[in-house]
């Protein structure tokens, strides 16, 4: 097991995974991928079966992106001997405060004193957390963007500067971008950017101005693949001409409140959850929520495979 405060962990380090849902199988096939040992660790009844056959997958698509490590994965009978001598622990269980509390307290009665605990929560905050377990400094929140194995963003918080760093420094050597958060925010920073995006998509739904499969090619084809390179806030500084941001706040500053003054404040009424579902459904015309996936991931894996090729050129 390696000391926290140490530079960073070796690549045979061992790691674990309690909870093998959706997230939490596809970062066992990212830590994997990178070399690391991989213990996992779930409670539901036929969860190794359900779990080796998405580490298939997730294996083959990171083989596809030239990352093709095999650190060794164990399933574990227990928790206790899934954590036990790991360095590395990220929790992936259901968004349930009772869960986390029981799988925390568990978790802190078996861990070594040196190892990281890492929640993959998405809703709750670090202060929540903390509570249940008995060295606060060592846990950290590292919230990943489905599928973890594929986007590389993680947003980190942490109490503790050195295991702050350390944390960027264990995700960025997984291939990750993570970004650190200066506060405890609910939601993180991606979330909460998403929630923002996605209430005004509601609204301009249930108001009537677009339908929903319209909406969402606004954001594909339109903002959303510039995004896919500039983050909103470089995209204003090029929006600006030779000025750039600064010629844009001043110029158009105004017009941007005037339009955030229009925006709407849904609620998630029956008749606005039906308008929403049954758009969906048409945008999805037939296809699976497996198939809708599949089709994602092959798209994010050839963007990915792109980006690299102009980043390396
Ligand atoms: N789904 C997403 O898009 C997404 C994205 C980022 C983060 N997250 C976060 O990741 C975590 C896991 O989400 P998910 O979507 O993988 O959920 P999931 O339901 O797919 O998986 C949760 C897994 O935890 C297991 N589990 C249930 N009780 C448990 C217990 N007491 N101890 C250990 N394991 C237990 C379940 O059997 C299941 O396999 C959540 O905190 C969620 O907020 C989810």
């Amino acid at each position: 097991v390696i000391p926290y405060n140490d530079t960073g962990l070796k690549p045979d380090s061992e790691t674990t995974i309690i909870g093998c849902g959706l997230i939490g199988v596809s970062w066992a096939a990212l830590f994997s991928a990178y070399g690391y040992a991989v213990r996992l660790w779930d409670p539901a009844a036929d969860w190794e079966t359900r779990a080796e056959r998405n580490l298939l997958t997730a294996r083959e698509q990171l083989a596809r992106l030239s990352v093709r490590g095999s650190g060794e994965i164990t399933y574990s009978s227990t928790l206790r001997e899934a954590v036990h001598e790991s360095a590395w622990v990220q929790e992936s269980t259901p968004e349930s405060i009772q869960i986390k509390r029981q799988v925390f307290e568990e978790i802190s009665a078996c861990v070594a004193s040196e190892a990281i605990i890492a929640s993959s929560t998405s809703s709750f905050t670090w202060s929540q957390l903390a509570p249940f377990v008995t060295d606060p400094a060592r846990l950290i929140t590292a919230h990943p963007f489905n599928p973890p194995h594929l986007m590389p963003l993680v947003e980190i918080f942490s109490s503790n500067d050195v295991v702050g760093a350390l944390a960027v420094e264990f995700y960025r050597g997984l291939g990750r971008r993570p970004i650190r958060l200066r506060l405890d925010a609910t939601g993180h920073v991606a979330n909460r950017l998403a929630s923002a995006l996605w209430r005004e998509a509601v609204h301009i739904v249930a108001s009537g101005i677009a339908d929903v499969a319209d909406v969402d090619a606004a954001v594909v084809d339109g903002p959303g693949l510039r995004w896919s390179t500039i983050g909103p806030h470089m995209a204003y500084h090029l929006g600006g001409g030779d000025g750039g941001i600064r010629s844009y706040l001043e110029h158009l500053g105004a017009s941007q409140v005037r339009r955030w003054a229009d925006l709407g404040t849904p609620t998630l009424s029956p008749e606005v959850c039906e308008a929403i579902a049954s758009g969906v459904e048409r945008e999805a015309a037939g296809r699976s929520v497996q198939q809708l996936a599949n089709e994602r991931d092959e798209t994010l894996i050839a963007t990915l495979r792109a980006r690299r090729t102009f980043l390396e050129r």
